[in-house]
């Protein structure tokens, strides 16, 4: 039985005293669960984060990082130094980034390998855009951006992976994927999952929904038998709206 995640994505917002006051009021407010719970906020404040949450069920992750371990690479952290604050889950390849910033099938690759060897939790995002569903390319595109992104994977390290589908169109639109859709296609990535290794670890690894998911969404998409989460950004801001998906999911 695959624990449930959820996973907070603040993407770029909050500065420094309202990251304060949203942690501060989720650890006092959280409600008694078994899921996972996890905030990605921007890079300035994971320090600040990581000390706010110290010894509470919440783990902190980066939004992103680079794959070398050091050097002439101006802007970017690496996994070692997400490490040595006290970062335990990374994203890699959310489709924010593959728009905006050109991350590739390739570079999400060498970031999943470079996190694994560091010991932190990548947590891979693939999607699909609303005219690639459309032209009916969704399972191809994303068995692709799977397979892409644990070709350097070994059998050995591929169920400390999390894989996280998000259809582009479902992101901060308030048009969730149905339940039905969402179901289909990550029992579609669990099925990438065994093809590429075995039903061992098809099993395992947690395969999380995002787009749009919130307090009243969330218990119909937590229920799918192939959907063990949630990575959630506009709902994950506010204490009160994130607390409310975390008991929604029990
Ligand atoms: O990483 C989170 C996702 O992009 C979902 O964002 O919940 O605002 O649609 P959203």
């Amino acid at each position: 039985m695959r624990k449930k995640i959820l996973a907070g994505n603040w993407k770029m917002n909050h500065t420094g005293a309202a990251v304060q006051t949203v942690l501060t009021e989720l650890v006092q407010t959280l409600p008694e669960t078994k899921a996972t719970l996890i905030i990605a906020p921007p890079f300035p404040y994971l320090a600040q984060a990581v000390s706010l949450t110290a010894h509470t069920p919440l783990h902190i992750a980066a939004q992103t990082m680079h794959w070398e371990e050091h050097g002439a690479f101006t802007g970017e952290v690496s996994p070692a130094m997400l490490v040595d604050i006290g970062v335990t889950h990374v994203l890699i390849g959310h489709s924010e980034r593959r728009e905006y910033n050109g991350e590739t099938d390739r570079t999400v690759q060498q970031k999943v390998a470079a996190a694994l060897q560091h010991g932190l939790t990548p947590i891979i995002c693939c999607g699909e855009t609303a005219q690639q569903r459309q032209a009916g390319r969704t399972d191809d595109l994303l068995g692709t951006q799977l397979r892409m992104a644990l070709a350097k994977v070994r059998m050995a390290d591929a169920s400390r992976v999390i894989v996280a589908y998000e259809p582009i169109w479902a992101i901060g639109t308030g048009q969730t994927a149905t339940v039905a859709q969402a179901q289909a296609t990550c029992a579609f990535l669990r099925r990438q999952l065994a093809a590429l290794y075995n039903s061992d670890i098809a099993a395992t690894v947690p395969i999380l929904y995002g787009g749009s998911m919130k307090a009243d969404n969330a218990a119909a998409l937590l229920a799918a038998a192939d959907i063990d989460g949630g990575l959630i950004g506009g709902a994950s801001l506010q204490a009160a709206s994130f607390t409310a998906i975390i008991r929604a999911a029990d």
